[in-house]
């Protein structure tokens, strides 16, 4: 039985080649590879400075620290998100301070914002999910009139444009992820966007041990991590960046057989395409509407198809719940979607008999639910 995952990366002859060169040359940290991916970030996405670290959740903590968020400080996100855009701010003490989503997007409610600004909100950590760009024009003109600074959590939206701005360069900074299930990987890494000379002079500083930039190796300015990204992941990185927009392309092509296979189906609404710029996917998420969400998920894994219920909420997480007493019905669009949501196969080198197949088997499982 042929079997199809959630995701896999597509890796081709050149990312190998140029991994094996790194490894050829015997400088695999803190060489040219992670200098040239930064700047190449810098090109594709029209920011002004990028800065290469280990992990998107690393780069979401630097952004935190960068722009001061402290103890006693609030910051609004959405609770419809993987947990690393809040967790980047209990590291610091932060308090997430949760708005509801749209249904339509997934994304924060630019609506629900202002309600929930008290004198402590510093910031609104926006994140695009599932790859579906947030309604920036409503995020920023929020932040203006309050004085509240943004960081765009795009680890879910490299590729994807708001009007004519890549994700994640419309705030004040923004985080791209490259674990291997997104747009495009490098293994473990991120990269963090910005305009900022500061922002960006203390993300660099930060991620390499506090060091100053042009100083001494061996004096510390600040407390600082090792976040930094090695020389395999950023020729990756590089390799992989050169082919994005053929990446985005083929999941798009990807997206629109699904669309053509479940388009009818009375239980299921498919992901939105109204976005208002170009949409690069992270994952492809359908919503099974009649309550059978988890008896599909089996029936379909019996067939060798991996599908998983993206994404479960963050405010209802047992260490939530804990810290902060949160409880089911607080955020309940969030909820009801968390408890639809469906993602499949989605990754390149699926074709178009293996989405029909996959589509025909969703079908017959909800016909017998
Ligand atoms: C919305 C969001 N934020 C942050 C992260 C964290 O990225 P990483 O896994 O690279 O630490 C992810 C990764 O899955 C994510 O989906």
């Amino acid at each position: 039985m042929k079997t199809y995952p959630l995701a896999k990366p597509f890796i081709d002859a050149e990312d190998k080649k140029g991994v094996l060169a790194v490894l050829n040359s015997g400088q695999l940290s803190l060489g040219p590879k992670y200098l040239q991916f930064e700047k190449d970030i810098s090109v594709y996405t029209g920011a002004k400075y990028a800065c290469a670290v280990s992990n998107g959740t690393c780069g979401l903590h630097l952004a935190v620290r960068a722009l001061s968020l402290g103890e006693g400080d609030e910051v609004i996100t959405t609770p419809f998100s993987f947990v690393a855009s809040s967790n980047c701010l209990l590291y610091e003490k932060v308090k997430p301070v949760f708005a509801d989503i749209e249904s339509l997007t997934f994304n924060i409610n630019p609506k629900l914002i202002e309600a929930k600004i008290t004198k402590k909100t510093k910031a609104i950590v926006a994140v695009h999910v599932f790859g579906q760009p947030v309604n920036m024009g409503e995020i920023l003109k929020i932040a203006n009139k309050h004085k509240l600074l943004i960081i765009e959590d795009a680890a879910e939206s490299f590729g994807s444009k708001y009007n004519e701005k890549y994700s994640g360069t419309i705030g004040d900074v923004g985080v791209y992820a490259f674990y291997p299930n997104k747009q495009m990987t490098t293994g473990e890494g991120g990269m963090i966007v910005t305009d900022s000379e500061k922002i960006y002079n203390l993300c660099k500083s930060m991620r390499n041990q506090g060091r100053n930039v042009n100083g001494d190796w061996l004096i510390h300015e600040r407390l600082g991590y090792n976040y930094r990204m090695d020389e395999m992941s950023a020729s990756l990185g590089m390799t992989q960046l050169k082919k994005i927009d053929w990446m985005i392309a083929e999941k798009r092509k990807i997206a629109n057989w699904y669309n053509e296979n479940l388009h009818g189906n009375k239980t299921i609404v498919m992901p939105s395409t109204n976005s208002q710029g170009s949409l690069s996917l992270f994952v492809y998420v359908i919503r099974i509407t009649n309550g059978v969400r988890d008896r599909v998920m089996n029936k379909l894994a019996k067939k060798g198809i991996q599908t998983k219920p993206y994404l479960p909420v963050i405010h209802l997480q047992p260490f939530m719940r804990k810290m902060f007493g949160y409880k089911k019905g607080d955020f309940p669009v969030a909820e009801l979607m968390a408890s639809q949501t469906l993602a499949l196969p989605f990754y390149i080198g699926l074709n178009k008999q293996d989405v029909t197949y996959i589509s025909r088997e969703i079908w017959k499982a909800l016909e017998g639910s």
